[in-house]
């Protein structure tokens, strides 16, 4: 598939030689086999991704293992085993009630006895062949793997966790037993990635929708562990569509959940509370595309990722000026590009654009990378795009 034709109505810069951009297997290859496994990541790295994508949570035990949700219900079996059947109830997550089984109420080796399930059954069959057969599975032995397909093929893949809910696990939830939960799990990964010496900065870059610990990685961790990363701010919606109470999507919570509880901002921002302090309440992402909110962004991170769904201008695969203006001062990493009819953007009529168009708009617009369930399908955009470039 050759779309150099649409180079034509894209900006003139992008017809540069190709620069690089980097496939990050979201979840994995996510969109074959059930997320957050060690299958779905071996078949990303066989696929030829650059990077595997782990979202982290802890267990009881203080370990991080992948998953998308804290919650297990519908990703594992969980809800299956009798064993267990005492671990469901409700909790407040990010200010929404879930109901379901949680990840930090199970040990690492209970977490052992569950199998991971496809999330998404109504689209992916193909995921849901191969449910209960997988285990869970933590960062090390995420790590573990990656270094076996280097030995085995020669080939350094990279692994761009995301700490997931960092302000729930910190300072807000509780287990079952109603005991605070209490962990830093910024520093955990931290620590992770020290012990493993897998702290190359062109193999990792950390990722939230939160900045406390973004800006705490940057400011006091990073410098006591002794690494640089870098550091990406992940973009909820910055069309103000899930605003508090009744969503939380278009905010990040920490910022959310700090300002309610009147916390002295400098105290766990540092000198980055005071940008915050003078930005307007409630901070929604929007504000950290411009003014102020951007310059408080230029002082931690590397790259930016935004959501799919706010990127484009209407009808088309052209970025929004805010969002291409990004790629002069960020890596723009937007998530994530999935292959089934409701996640492809729409053309004017309504049409579909194809997952391999809307990958090739993104490197010919200036994008640096991309999170995808399908890494196939961008590695083989880029082939030809990489082709396309040298004639
Ligand atoms: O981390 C990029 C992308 O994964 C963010 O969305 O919800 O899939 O973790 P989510
Ligand atoms: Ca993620």
């Amino acid at each position: 598939m050759n779309y150099l034709w649409l180079s034509a109505l894209l900006p003139v810069a992008a017809q540069a030689a190709c620069p690089d951009f980097l496939v990050v297997a979201h979840r994995g290859a996510s969109g074959h086999l059930p997320e957050h496994t060690l299958e779905a990541y071996q078949l990303a790295m066989k696929m030829g991704a650059d990077f595997i994508e782990p979202d982290l949570v802890p267990t009881r035990d203080g370990v991080l293992i992948s998953r998308h949700e804290n919650d297990l219900t519908h990703s594992t079996n969980v809800a299956d085993l009798p064993q267990f059947a005492s671990r469901k109830t409700t909790k407040t997550v990010d200010g929404l009630a879930v109901t379901g089984w949680f990840a930090e109420d199970f040990s690492l080796a209970e977490i052992k006895q569950l199998r991971a399930r496809e999330p998404l059954p109504e689209l992916r069959p193909q995921g849901v062949a191969h449910n209960d057969q997988y285990q869970l599975v933590t960062l090390s032995e995420i790590i573990a793997a990656v270094r076996q397909f280097e030995r085995d093929t020669g080939r350094k893949v990279g692994i761009y966790p995301e700490t997931k809910h960092p302000t729930y696990f910190r300072f807000e939830g509780k287990h079952l037993d109603g005991t605070a939960i209490a962990l830093n799990t910024s520093e955990l990964l931290l620590k992770e990635l020290r012990t493993q010496r897998f702290t190359d900065p062109k193999r990792v870059f950390i990722q939230s929708f939160e900045l406390q610990n973004l800006l705490e990685l940057k400011q006091q961790l990073m410098p006591k562990y002794r690494v640089s990363l870098p550091l990406v701010q992940l973009l909820g919606d910055t069309d103000h569509a899930f605003m508090p109470p009744k969503d939380n999507f278009s905010v990040p919570y920490d910022v959310w959940y700090h300002q309610q509880h009147n916390t002295q901002l400098s105290g766990l921002y540092g000198e980055a509370g005071r940008l915050i302090a003078g930005l307007k309440a409630p901070l929604d992402y929007s504000q950290l595309l411009q003014g102020q909110g951007k310059t408080l962004l230029q002082s931690y991170a590397t790259g930016v990722g935004p959501w799919k769904s706010n990127l484009y201008q209407k009808g088309s695969v052209t970025l929004k000026p805010e969002f291409a203006a990004l790629t002069s001062q960020f890596q723009l990493h937007p998530y994530t590009l999935r292959d089934e009819d409701n996640y492809l953007q729409k053309d004017k009529d309504g049409k579909s654009f194809s997952l391999r168009f809307e990958a090739n708009a993104l490197m010919q617009q200036g994008g640096q990378g991309v999170f995808s369930d399908y890494p196939d399908l961008v590695l083989a955009e880029r082939n030809e795009w990489r082709q396309s470039c040298e004639k």
